[in-house]
Formats: structure tokens, sequence, C-alpha cells
């Protein structure tokens, strides 16, 4: 498969985050990494797929064509079948966020405690267009200077204390969107 159909398949699109992330390029030190999680599944490698793609994520912000081809590459299975993969599990972004991701809880408590507001507040102080998004292909949407981005979530598993987010791996709880600001001012000021 050549990267040209993948890049239509995975709806991979330039964001203006991906200057906060390195080009994906192989290195040794990748190869490396890549080689000792794929020993742990001798007989079975595809099942390193996972693995591979957690890799690529945390080192390059998101799962690019390219990536796809090179861990499709590693495990001697047909790109599509990592496509599969990436395009079934949400936590596989692709294309690149903002440095600083937030992912706002839209699930019932959440979304009854004011999730929805939130997102709009959040949007309306980044400067960010939601217009475009959509859940299965464009889920993610980037402020225009690549520092913030917003994403829908399900249940982050805290519930009682609505509406909820994560912003890249740090825990919000109790945001109404009066404190959308607050929130935001804690990240802004981070080179
Ligand atoms: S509904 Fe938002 S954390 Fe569960």
């Amino acid at each position: 498969m050549s990267v040209s159909i993948l890049q239509e398949t995975i709806a991979s699109h330039e964001t203006p985050g991906e200057k906060f992330y390195p080009p994906f390029v192989v290195s040794p030190e990748l190869e490396a990494e890549a080689d000792d999680r794929i020993s742990h599944y001798v007989g079975n490698v595809r099942s390193a797929t996972l693995p591979l793609l957690h890799i690529v994520q945390h080192r390059f912000g998101f799962i690019s064509p390219a990536a796809i081809d090179w861990v499709a590459a590693k495990l001697n299975i047909e790109p599509i079948k990592v496509v599969e993969v990436v395009t079934f599990y949400p936590g596989f972004r692709q294309s690149a966020p903002g440095k600083f991701h937030i992912r706002v809880c839209r699930t019932l408590s959440c979304a009854m405690g004011g999730s929805h507001e939130l997102m709009e507040r959040l949007c309306e102080l980044t400067g960010i267009d939601r217009s475009a998004s959509d859940p299965h292909h464009h889920p993610i949407s980037v402020s225009p200077c690549g520092k913030f981005s917003v994403e829908f979530a399900e249940c982050l598993a805290s519930c009682g204390t609505a509406p909820v987010c994560m912003v890249n791996d740090h825990f919000h709880d109790g945001v109404a969107a009066e404190k959308a600001e607050g929130l935001l001012a804690k990240y802004a000021d981070q080179a």
C-alpha cells in the first residue's frame, strides 16, 4: 500500500501543532525501542502493534502515514492492518494536537454539569474553530498558534466531580466554563 493511499485512509492532515513535535524519523533509538518491545511477542509479533503505536505517538505526537508504513514493516504485516488499529481506538491521533491537548469529557454527568459550555469557552479563549471537526475523522481542533487543542472524550472516570477534563496527562475536575480562563493560564506561560 502506498503512502498516498494511507494518507487518504487515515484522514491525516497538517495542523499548527506540528511545530511542537519532531518529524517522524526512524532513529537507531527508535529502532532499538521497537525491537525490544517486539521481542516480548515472539511467535505473535502482530500483537506488538499497539505497543509500537504507543511508542510512535509518545515520541511524535500522532500516528502519521509514514509511521504506519514503518510499524507495518517492523511487524511484517500489511499497512491496512495497522490502519485498522489506529482508526479503531480513539486514543490514537491521526493528526498533531497542540502542545497542550485538552480532552473534555462529554458523557452524561459532565454534559449535564456543563462540559459543552466549557468546550465553547475554551475555544473562544484560544481561537479554536471546531466547525470542521467530526468525532471520527477530525476529532482534534488546534488553535492557530498550535499551542492548544481540544477534543471531546468519553467518561474520564470522575463523574462525581463533573465537569472534568485532561490537559495532556494532567487531570482537572470541577472545571465549570467560568474556570476555563484560569485553566488555560496555568499552561499559557509554559515554553
Ligand atoms: S461523565 Fe465525565 S467523568 Fe464520567
